[in-house]
């Protein structure tokens, strides 16, 4: 069996092509890279890197596919750009005629208020007519997304929020590799799998891991979505940043990313990462 892995040279890629040689051995697994130049190490192991830009044509990415049988397709980070980019390699996967696509996509995407939701149903939908055997992986936030908080509360010694009561259930990058690892390799899939975290952790949650990772006092700056807005333009984020921060605070604020289902933690075997680990660094 034949996997390839897009968007490779990710974090999350990277996570998921070192994993499946560790499982499978590097002769199994292709790594789709918009950079082979970034891809080195992988190559130094013996996988098969190829070039592979979301923003070519369907021909070019179809013959890249070559040999695949399984394929995780990572969404990419260009915002905007995303569904489009998504379905030229969803018609690729299709010509090619590779057997199974799973798509990273984000928690609760069919009812989410999350601003990057938009991107991810379109492409989960395009998917699911595809023809294509298909896994929407549904991935919650990653901890990592809080490592810039460490960095700010050592100057500031706040968690600036308006997500209000709001609970993140978030888990390691590297568990969301594993899970995907388990989906591609195994011959009993899920259509749809809501992966998250073990506990849903709250501002205040957060606050103190960060207080234990920085050695000092950080409080909760609760503020509402306007005074949010305002201090992050402040800081220097343009209008669209500064909107798309406070509509994630907003969709956590509404529940969007506390479900704990278990599934994540159920497909890897083991719990998920605590948020105070990933924060260690
Ligand atoms: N769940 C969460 O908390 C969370 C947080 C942030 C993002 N995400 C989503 O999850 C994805 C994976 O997360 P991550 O941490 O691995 O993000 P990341 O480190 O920013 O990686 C994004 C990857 O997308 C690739 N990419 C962007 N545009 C591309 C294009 N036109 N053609 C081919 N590849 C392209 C990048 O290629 P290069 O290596 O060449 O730059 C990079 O490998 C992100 O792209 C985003 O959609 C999820």
């Amino acid at each position: 069996m034949t996997i390839a892995v897009t968007a490779a040279t990710g974090a999350l890629g990277t996570h998921v092509v070192n994993q499946l040689i560790d499982q499978l051995g590097a002769e199994s697994v292709v790594a789709l890279v918009r950079n082979p130049q970034k891809a080195s190490a992988f190559a130094e192991r013996g996988v098969d890197v190829r070039p592979f830009d979301y923003s070519s044509d369907v021909d070019t990415l179809s013959a890249q596919l070559a040999g695949v049988d399984s394929l995780l397709l990572i969404s990419g980070n260009e915002l905007g750009q995303r569904a489009a980019q998504h379905k030229t390699v969803i018609d690729a996967a299709k010509q090619a005629g590779v057997a199974f696509v799973a798509y990273t996509s984000v928690l609760n995407a069919d009812h989410s208020t999350n601003p990057v939701t938009g991107e991810h149903l379109a492409t989960e939908q395009y998917l699911a007519q595809a023809g294509v055997a298909y896994s929407f992986l549904r991935n919650g936030w990653y901890n990592e997304n809080y490592l810039s908080s460490v960095d700010t509360a050592r100057q500031s010694h706040v968690v600036l929020t308006s997500a209000g009561d709001g609970r993140v259930a978030s888990a390691a990058r590297a568990d969301y590799a594993a899970a995907a690892v388990t989906v591609l390799t195994s011959e009993q899939r899920e259509v749809v799998y809501e992966l998250s975290g073990d506990t849903a952790w709250s501002q205040a949650d957060l606050a103190a891991a960060v207080a234990e990772v920085i050695g000092d006092d950080v409080a909760v700056a609760a503020v509402d979505a306007a005074a949010h807005r305002e201090a992050l333009v402040g800081f220097g984020l343009d209008n669209a940043m500064a909107d798309f921060v406070v509509g994630i605070d907003t969709s956590i604020e509404a529940g969007d990313l506390a479900s704990t289902p278990g599934q994540l933690s159920n497909l890897i075997g083991r719990p998920t990462t605590p948020l105070i680990e990933s924060l260690r660094g």
